[in-house]
């Protein structure tokens, strides 16, 4: 059958001499996530600056990302035509209409070609990123890349990441890096935290103080004090920082080069601190507030009024002007009620709705807001809370205090998409920190290992099989409450982020630890070469405390 494969493609019986015993997954083909089908085949492929890339016409981005990542050598990219399209040495990226699935593609590399083919220029991509991993680390004129035929198709649509710039904040440059680092693990939603207590990240022209005021707060609480019950103690160095609207279109811009849909989260009726500290006449009492300069919740949240709602609304017209993707997520998160409980204007609006009590009304501020972004074309994800009251009718559910929440929304219809903490949020600890005492400063004393993340799986078995059709994938959150630097961000995110990407792509019958782990050297190698910082001793697995500490 392989020869047969092969002569149909016109390549000849080279490539059919043997299949070899020699070459392995681990050592020659480290590629995560994990293919869904890889043959290995004798031979390589040998990219040198006489290669060429020739491309549909509809891949044009993708074929100047992939010469854009071979640094050592310059390729020449060509648009193909139907006459004098070179057959030797080139690497062809390939429409091919009649597969079915958006996001699968194929890759065949024998000695005298490579070719990807997909339906989309999204599978496309993700054909080149596992290219890209086949390929030597080091930057030399002729690169040896061995010969296989891959066939993939990723586990679920939705394989995300979040990032919390509010607690702490990181340079647009950052998020591009964020972005890459997501594009090389074949992740394709970024779910942006840009509003929170602590400071509003996102210019809003017709209301400047969130950035003027919101951006900022006067200090930052010092280590863990608070979170033990010890008082807090503060710096008072003024701390913030936005992203101006044309910052926030490039970053979507790239993101959507690198097959990537933003997703930005706007925080209500909660977690709304920074945007009462600008505008205090949304909430439900006089103020004055300011910006948050400790971590955990608070009680000011917005009030119910229709002032609220129209400013709300003019925020998400300008938010959704910025990102078109079909999510915005809307929080919805630890939404403290005492506020409400004390205000006459909110107690006669539950009355007046015929709502039950303060988590009616959280409810329906919700679905006012999911009206609104229904109405212009928009859906919502909130945090499981949004399950109390009521579910807005057609809110996608983010589960994060364990599946709970998830599998109450898959069983009444509505999508998922699973983050629970114990194993999706790498800002907790990656090993025991009581055996590790020299872990970086955290939060609390939770830790997820990249193990416990690596055995993950977003379906829970209680569900059907209709049930488990709501289960959009799965993310990972990381909150920066603990991480001021960005290589803390990545010492934290790197190499859990490796995990997740195979929980999501890769079916499950496919997973293997040990063999994961043995791929996962030559990944880091690619962290390595791009600068990236990680953390080195889960990678080694030493159990030593000689954390690279950032
Ligand atoms: C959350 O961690 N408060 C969603």
């Amino acid at each position: 059958m392989k020869c047969i494969y092969w002569l149909f493609l016109g390549v000849g019986l080279a490539a059919c001499n043997s299949v070899t015993t020699k070459k392995n997954i681990k050592n020659d083909y480290p590629i995560i996530p994990q293919p869904n089908a890889l043959t290995i085949t004798d031979g390589a492929f040998i990219l040198s600056d006489k290669s060429t890339i020739l491309y549909h016409p509809r891949l044009e981005s993708e074929a100047n990302y992939l010469s854009d990542l071979l640094t050592g050598i310059h390729i020449d990219t060509y648009p193909a035509t139907k006459q004098g399209e070179p057959s030797v040495n080139t690497i062809q990226l390939s429409i091919d209409e009649a597969v079915e699935h958006k996001e699968a593609y194929s890759l065949s590399i024998t000695e005298e070609r490579i070719m990807i083919k997909a339906a989309t220029p999204t599978g496309i991509f993700y054909g080149i990123q596992s290219l890209r991993q086949l390929l030597p680390e080091t930057n030399t004129k002729k690169l040896s890349i061995p010969t296989c035929r891959i066939s993939d198709i990723p586990r679920y649509p939705y394989r995300g990441m979040h990032l919390d710039v509010s607690r702490h904040f990181f340079p647009i440059d950052s998020i591009k890096e964020y972005i890459d680092m997501l594009a090389l693990h074949k992740l394709n939603k970024f779910h942006w935290h840009l509003t929170d207590d602590q400071g509003w990240r996102i210019e809003i022209k017709k209301y400047p103080r969130l950035t003027e005021v919101g951006g900022y707060r006067a200090g930052t609480a010092i280590g863990r004090a608070g979170s033990r019950n010890a008082p807090y103690t503060y710096d008072s160095v003024r701390y913030g920082g936005y992203y101006t609207q044309q910052e926030i279109r490039e970053l979507v811009d790239y993101a959507k080069k690198r097959h990537i849909t933003v997703i930005p989260e706007i925080e209500l009726p909660g977690h709304s601190r920074a945007a009462l500290a600008a505008y205090p006449e949304y909430g439900n009492t006089s103020g004055p507030f300011s910006v948050a300069r400790r971590w955990g919740i608070f009680e000011q949240v917005y009030a119910p009024t229709e002032e609220t709602f129209s400013f709300l609304e003019d925020i998400l017209v300008e938010v959704m002007d910025l990102f078109p993707g079909k999510y915005i997520h809307i929080g919805g998160d630890e939404v403290l009620k005492k506020e409400w409980e004390e205000s006459s204007y909110a107690q006669q609006l539950i009355k007046d709705q015929h709502l039950q009590d303060e988590e009616g009304l959280q409810s329906y501020f919700i679905q006012r807001i999911e009206k609104f972004l229904n109405e212009h074309g928009r859906s919502i994800i909130g945090w499981d809370e949004i399950l109390e009251g009521g579910l807005a009718p057609n809110a996608t559910v983010m589960s994060w205090r364990g599946e709970a929440g998830g599998i109450a929304a898959a069983r009444q219809g509505h999508p998922v998409i699973m983050t629970p903490g114990a194993y999706c949020y790498f800002d907790y600890y990656q090993v025991d920190p009581t055996l590790h005492p020299a872990e970086p400063v955290n939060g609390s004393d939770r830790f997820t290992s990249i193990e416990k993340v690596y055995y993950y799986n977003p379906t829970p078995d209680t569900l059907n099989t209709q049930e488990a059709n709501y289960i959009l994938g799965a993310q990972a959150n990381v909150w920066t409450e603990y991480m001021p630097t960005w290589k803390r961000v990545q010492f934290q995110v790197l190499p859990r982020m490796a995990a997740l990407a195979e929980v999501v792509w890769t079916q499950p019958a496919k997973k293997d630890w040990s063999d994961f782990h043995s791929r996962l050297q030559a990944l880091i190698a690619r962290y390595d070469q791009l600068g990236y910082h990680y953390a080195d001793y889960i990678v080694n697995q030493t159990d030593s405390l000689a954390v690279k500490n950032p």
